[in-house]
């Protein structure tokens, strides 16, 4: 049976508008579609851009696509389609509006009273730390090398420590899967190091083209799956052509990862972190 949660009433929100709502420490955006001449449609999504964690709630848009306001990602808000970076797409949720209040479904929050064992996690490249959860029983130590399961795929990460705060405020990055064993190291010495080309390719193809795009680092992902090319510089569909252009060359998913040169002005610096600081 389907457990449904009462977020708020359906008429503080008028059609064309949105709103937040916390549950259980996640930022619920509700937002009202207008549909023309027909009642308007409610969405429900994390308030919480799956690049660098801005609230969705303040970007621009109209029917149901939404501009983040910190780097103009566009997102669908019915379907959680990125349409810049289908990878990283919105986490959204079940709703529906009975007897004028909307109802949210509660399965995806029940699961976070039991995500309730939080580690603070480095990975990637870029160095990013970040909350992941890990089974109840888990014992990790300051330094073991672990397993994860980001947005981006199956990765190594370090462990920092056990993070302080326990309770359901924070939206964990990914799990932690298990530690990473000599197994994984030898698979790891066998992997194929394409990085060097990737980025000597991409490097002379954004010369080529002038583009104003400068790739910083290239890191390929333990999952031996995905290339992820860090760059400065603004998003533009000359990026995408290139992106598809390589993937085109590659067996590997080649991913282009905005990287800021100042720190984000909130939120964690990771990329698809699902982190609710705002
Ligand atoms: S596009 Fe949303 S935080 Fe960067």
């Amino acid at each position: 049976m389907t457990n449904w949660i009462p977020l708020g009433s359906a008429s503080e929100i008028p059609p064309g508008n949105r709103k937040v709502y916390s549950l259980k420490g996640t930022e619920i955006a509700i937002f009202h579609v207008a549909n023309k001449g027909q009642p308007g449609q409610f969405y429900a999504i994390h308030d919480c851009c799956p690049h660098q964690g801005a609230s969705l709630v303040e970007g621009e848009g109209t029917g149901t696509e939404i501009a983040c306001p910190l780097h103009d990602w566009t997102f669908d808000v019915a379907s959680g389609e990125c349409h810049d970076f289908p990878e990283f797409p919105l986490t959204r949720y079940e709703l529906k509006v009975e007897n004028g209040n909307i109802l949210i479904e509660a399965s995806a929050f029940e699961e976070l009273d039991i995500h309730d064992h939080l580690f603070l996690v480095r990975y990637g490249a870029m160095g990013w730390i970040d909350h992941f959860s890990a089974e109840e029983d888990a014992a990790f130590s300051h330094r073991d090398r672990i397993i994860l399961n980001t947005s981006r795929g199956e990765e190594i990460g370090e462990i920092l420590s056990k993070a302080i705060n326990q309770n359901n405020s924070i939206t964990p990055a990914g799990s932690i899967l298990r530690m990473f064993t000599p197994t994984d190291q030898q698979k790891l010495l066998q992997q194929e190091d394409i990085t060097t080309h990737v980025l000597e390719d991409c490097q002379s193809l954004i010369q080529e083209r002038g583009m104003p795009t400068e790739i910083i680092d290239c890191e390929q992902l333990f999952d031996q799956q995905t290339v992820v090319l860090y760059y400065l510089g603004n998003r533009m569909p000359a990026l995408e052509i290139l992106a598809q252009e390589l993937n085109a060359n590659y067996a590997w998913r080649i991913v282009f990862h905005p990287v800021d040169e100042a720190p984000a002005p909130s939120g964690c610096s990771s990329g698809g972190c699902g982190c609710d600081q705002k």
